[in-house]
């Protein structure tokens, strides 16, 4: 069985932090979410894996490199444009063969891994199984349709008015009859060849669709509210470990983890948390649930349940609360004007202060 992981696309949700950068590479406990996919496929017993890479791939390449480090061997795919999901599936052709594969969407994050229900395809071996969770916003995902029985009765891409609260979990596993499907749709009114569209077109045909439902925590880290809370919950399996220098002033409570070549200095860190390798820390309170990448510099300021991109600084503030804070910004108090906010932010940026 092979691994077909979608790494392409556009971040335009999470904009301007993947603007120009890969959303699949945004830090979750400072390790970008695709590692995590990555890691559960290898868990899985997954070895061959192709990835699909788009206008990010040169980043996606230089993190994943050939996929050693995971136990996997990785071929890259590249598309041309986000042409839609099922179009990785028909451009993944040639890497996929006549092998059974799961098709991954590397911006999803599954704790737990996929051991289980790679287990469950492999034993029952349907056409496809699909994975779905109740959401509270189904307009946001592809929803999914059961009939009394539980079998999958229609699927819709990101319907207006959706008729069930099943969401489609990025996780899908097919037999080789998905080639036929992807081959026989049409591009949506938004013009992208839709999973959704091509899952319907296994069931009008009368193959086997299979809906297991995810029990656990699953996230979409499309935007900054999910990718928080994906932090949240990574951080609260944190085993605690000190690397880096605290100085004598300083106070570790809960579990924190310094890497290597950081330095706290009259500072306190609230677990969980975890400063990143190089990143310092002056006269500052950081966490609850705050992961500070690496080379960032964080003085006399107040940072909770915050991501901070790697070499970004943030001094005099405080407190910034629930944050995402992108790789090289700067996050300070107005030098000439007090009481007054001075803002030179990005594009498609989103800034709450408290006036
Ligand atoms: O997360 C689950 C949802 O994922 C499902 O409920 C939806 O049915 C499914 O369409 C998908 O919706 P999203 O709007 O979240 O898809 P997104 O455009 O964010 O793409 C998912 C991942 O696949 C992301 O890592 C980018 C990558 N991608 C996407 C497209 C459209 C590609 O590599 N190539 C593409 O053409």
């Amino acid at each position: 069985m092979k691994a077909l992981v979608l790494a392409g696309g556009s971040g335009t949700r999470l904009r301007p932090l993947t603007h120009t950068s890969a959303k699949q590479l945004v830090p979750v406990a400072n390790k970008p979410v695709l590692y995590y996919g990555l890691e559960s496929l290898a868990a899985a017993g997954i070895t061959e894996v192709g990835v699909i890479v788009g206008a990010t791939g040169a980043e996606i390449r230089a993190a994943v490199g050939d996929g050693s480090r995971f136990g996997l061997s990785v071929t890259y795919i590249p598309q041309e444009a986000p042409l839609g999901l099922a179009h990785a599936v028909l451009i993944a052709r040639d890497f996929l063969g006549e092998d059974d594969f799961v098709m991954f969407l590397g911006d999803n994050f599954i704790v737990g891994g996929i051991t289980e229900v790679t287990e469950a395809f492999r034993t029952g071996r349907p056409d496809s199984q699909i994975l779905v969770t109740k959401v509270p916003d189904p307009s946001a995902f592809g929803v999914v349709e059961l009939d009394e029985d539980g079998r999958v009765r229609a699927l819709e891409e990101k319907p207006r008015f959706p008729k069930s609260d099943l969401a489609l979990v990025g996780v899908f596993f097919f037999t080789p009859v998905v080639h036929r499907a992807v081959r026989a749709i049409e591009p949506s009114p938004r013009g992208e060849l839709e999973i959704t569209d091509a899952l319907q077109w296994l069931v009008d045909e009368g193959h086997e669709v299979r809906s297991q439902p995810v029990t656990g925590y699953w996230k979409d880290t499309g935007n900054a509210n999910d990718m928080l809370d994906v932090n949240r919950t990574v951080l609260d399996t944190l085993a605690p470990r000190v690397e880096g220098l605290v100085d004598t002033e300083s106070e570790l409570t809960g579990n924190v983890v310094v890497e290597p070549g950081a330095r706290i200095v009259g500072s306190r860190i609230v677990g969980p948390a975890i400063i990143g390798a190089g990143a310092t820390v002056v006269g500052s309170r950081i966490g609850p649930y705050t992961s500070i990448a690496a080379d960032c510099r964080i003085e006399d300021s107040d940072v909770e349940y915050s991501i901070v991109l790697q070499g970004a600084r943030v001094c005099g503030v405080r407190p910034v609360h629930s944050s995402l804070i992108g790789r090289e910004a700067t996050v300070g108090p107005a030098a000439t004007a007090p009481g007054a906010h001075r803002l030179i932010v990005g594009d498609h940026s989103r800034v709450q202060i408290c006036a």
